[in-house]
């Protein structure tokens, strides 16, 4: 039982934890969201997808219809790599990004988070290194700590991850005597960073870790989101069959309540992947596969997507727009082509993680930068989303940091570097929803 010391609530289980659980501690920011997620606050920091485009009526049909034809297979405990039909339905999803793969190597998940899960169990062991984008998401961020594994950053710039960056990095793990397992990377519409990988710079990569030995684990929730054009090939799609994890998801492109991912893998991974999944949840909901292979099989899916993509491009114009127009000197963003989130570097010395609490009595919420980090990188930056509130509420929502920043730029000229200008302590977050 929890005690309560002083006002302290000391855990009495702590001495029989396993050893994997210490990087498992609750985000300080947490407490904070809780008050974020009043309606008088504009959340820009949550990476909900934004459902008031999809046709419910259309999607409750198909489920009616489901359950009346096929209701008993569909409330049945399924296979443990996933709906056949649905793996077949995935290819032709990953096609869209030049990825060729075959159904047998698909293996469906409780969304790309438990793929993540899956992948890391099954390479990582304690003190593992993982090669991981500067910044990463949250989400990875955490199940790596799960297992133990040492994360090291990588840099990025606005074409995302940087193949001289990579090459160095490796070279100076393999210097310490450590094993990197793998390279994590989110290359279109970046979780936070808002930038993509550009096209020539894939091959490279993918050289790169083939020379090295390195798997990549190619992270792909938005590639179908991007704003400019057709999607770009994944690096998958670029001769890595056996070098490239590739992760996708119906979470952003249809809806996350149903929980359904999948990882393409290797052939010979691909059976151990299934065998970690059976021990962890048997089989994924075979309902939700079928409720998502009958939509694919029955809506335009492909034109819905783009009804996604129009919401996006209007409220990533509004925050674009506002940014430009409130944000003091000195503060810099990136510009998104797709997906949902930018990333903001604030000017001089703030400290974006100190500034929370302010900005949230100001009514306005934000991921300090922080979070995406394993290390203690971050302070000078923010993750701001714009897929959830509506155009209006994110004009509001930057007037308001904007108003926030402002204060702080001139208490740090009058006083100099106190307040939320101080250096944050580093730690590790661990994701909440709220900062998916
Ligand atoms: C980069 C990235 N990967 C994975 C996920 C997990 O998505 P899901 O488990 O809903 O498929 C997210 C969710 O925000 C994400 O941004």
């Amino acid at each position: 039982m929890a005690e309560q010391s002083r006002g302290v609530v000391l855990d009495a289980f702590t001495d029989r934890y396993a050893a994997r659980t210490h990087g498992m501690t609750a985000s300080e920011i947490r407490a904070l969201f809780a008050v974020a997620s009043r309606p008088e606050v504009v959340s820009l920091a949550g990476g909900m997808p934004n459902l008031t485009a999809l046709p419910l009526d259309a999607v409750g049909k198909v489920v009616g219809e489901l359950v009346a034809s096929r209701g008993t297979t569909a409330l049945q405990y399924g296979s443990g790599q996933g709906d056949p039909v649905l793996r077949e339905l995935i290819c032709e999803v990953m096609a869209l990004e030049g990825v060729q793969g075959s159904p047998d190597d698909v293996v469906v998940t409780v969304g790309s988070q438990q793929a993540l899960d899956l992948v890391t169990r099954v390479f990582i062991d304690p003190g593992d290194v993982v090669i991981a984008e500067a910044p990463s998401y949250v989400g990875a961020l955490g199940t790596f700590a799960a297992y133990q594994a040492d994360v090291v950053h990588v840099a990025m710039d606005e074409h995302g991850l940087v193949p001289e960056a990579l090459r160095e990095t490796i070279a100076a793990v393999q210097r310490s005597g450590r094993r990197a397992k793998f390279l994590y990377t989110v290359p279109n519409f970046h979780n936070p960073a808002g930038t993509s990988l550009a096209d020539a710079r894939r091959d490279e990569v993918l050289a790169i870790c083939s020379a090295a030995g390195l798997l990549v684990l190619e992270d792909n929730p938005y590639g179908l989101l991007g704003f400019d054009g057709p999607p770009v090939r994944a690096i998958r799609a670029r001769g890595g069959e056996d070098d490239v994890l590739y992760l996708g998801s119906f979470s952003k492109t249809f809806a996350p309540g149903l929980r359904t991912g999948w990882v393409l893998a290797p052939h010979a991974v691909r059976e151990k992947l299934v065998l970690a999944a059976e021990a962890a949840v048997l089989c994924p909901p075979a309902f939700n596969q079928m409720v998502v292979a009958e939509y694919l099989q029955t809506q335009d899916w492909q034109g819905q997507i783009g009804a996604f993509r129009e919401q996006y491009r209007e409220r990533r114009d509004a925050m674009l727009d506002s940014l430009g127009q409130l944000m003091p000197e000195g503060t810099t963003w990136t510009r998104p082509t797709g997906g949902f989130y930018v990333w903001v570097t604030l000017p001089g010395d703030l400290d974006a993680k100190v500034m929370l609490p302010r900005a949230v009595t100001e009514r306005v919420a934000y991921v300090p930068g922080t979070a995406f980090f394993a290390d203690e990188q971050g302070r000078s930056n923010l993750r701001l989303s714009y897929c959830y509130p509506t155009p209006e509420r994110i004009r509001e929502g930057v007037r308001r940091l904007a108003g926030v920043l402002e204060q702080e730029v001139e208490l740090r000229d009058t006083f100099g570097a106190t307040g939320s200008f101080r250096l944050a302590r580093p730690s590790a977050e661990t994701p909440s929803p709220d900062m998916q």
